[in-house]
């Protein structure tokens, strides 16, 4: 798989595309990021790649000439399954839309700040619009961030057997059941029995119980969700 990030602070997001799961991705050859500076595609010697809204009101603009000429040059040198911008009023991201993802060969992921982009970028070149969730982030890097490792992680080979994405919260339509770890007992607070009885169906049936506990009162809407087209 081939992303591309086209955004204008590229090195808020650096370290978190070097380390861990998508790190690791990286360097075994999984997945080929780049990071594109909108300012190295500035039309004009200031390095400016924004301008006041017409009609007036607060806040700047992305302009069109560095977007296009990014984008662009881009898309003369490969195909790409989706050119996805990162704003407040898109689709809302889910597991879902991450399962799809991970089945893309080459993804654009288009992130501005400031008041946004010039609507013609979005009309012409974006092919889909995503929002991590409903607040506003000063800029759309930290929101690529995320898309790309809830989709990294999920490529063949990324994770061990240990790590395994088959049991993370959504991904079944459910929340993920409680984990513990070593000692037994901590502070008085123990671990709950069935988990240390060695019972793997007693405990397949306790963590399905938990997980379905845990949806009916934290995320009660995810049991009516078709979406993930797994909800029990
Ligand atoms: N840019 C600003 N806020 C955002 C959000 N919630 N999701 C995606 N991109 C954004």
């Amino acid at each position: 798989m081939r992303i591309d990030v086209v955004c204008p602070i590229p090195h808020v997001i650096t370290s978190c595309l070097e380390t861990g799961i998508v790190g690791r991705a990286r360097e075994r050859g999984l997945v080929q990021i780049a990071l594109h500076n909108l300012h190295d595609y500035a039309d004009n010697r200031f390095g400016h790649i924004d301008d006041e809204p017409y009609g007036g009101g607060a806040g700047m603009v992305i302009r069109c000439e560095p977007v296009f000429a990014c984008i662009e040059r881009l898309l003369a040198e490969r195909r790409y399954d989706e050119v996805i911008y990162l704003t407040a009023d898109g689709e809302q991201f889910t597991q879902a839309i991450a399962n799809k993802l991970s089945l893309a060969e080459s993804l654009i992921l288009l992130a501005g700040r400031y008041k946004g982009v010039d609507q013609r970028i979005r009309d012409a070149l974006v092919t889909r619009e995503l929002s991590i969730g409903d607040y506003v982030l000063s800029g759309g890097e930290l929101a690529a961030a995320v898309v790309i490792d809830a989709v990294v992680r999920l490529l063949p080979g990324a994770m061990s057997d240990a790590e395994s994405a088959l049991d993370d919260s959504f991904q079944d339509g459910l929340l993920a059941a409680p984990v513990y770890t070593r000692p037994a007992v901590f502070r008085g607070m123990e671990v709950p029995a069935v988990l240390r009885s060695g019972d793997h169906d007693a405990i397949r049936r306790w963590r399905l119980e938990q997980a379905l506990q845990r949806t009916r009162s934290r995320r009660p809407d995810l049991l009516s969700r078709t979406d993930t087209g797994k909800a029990p």
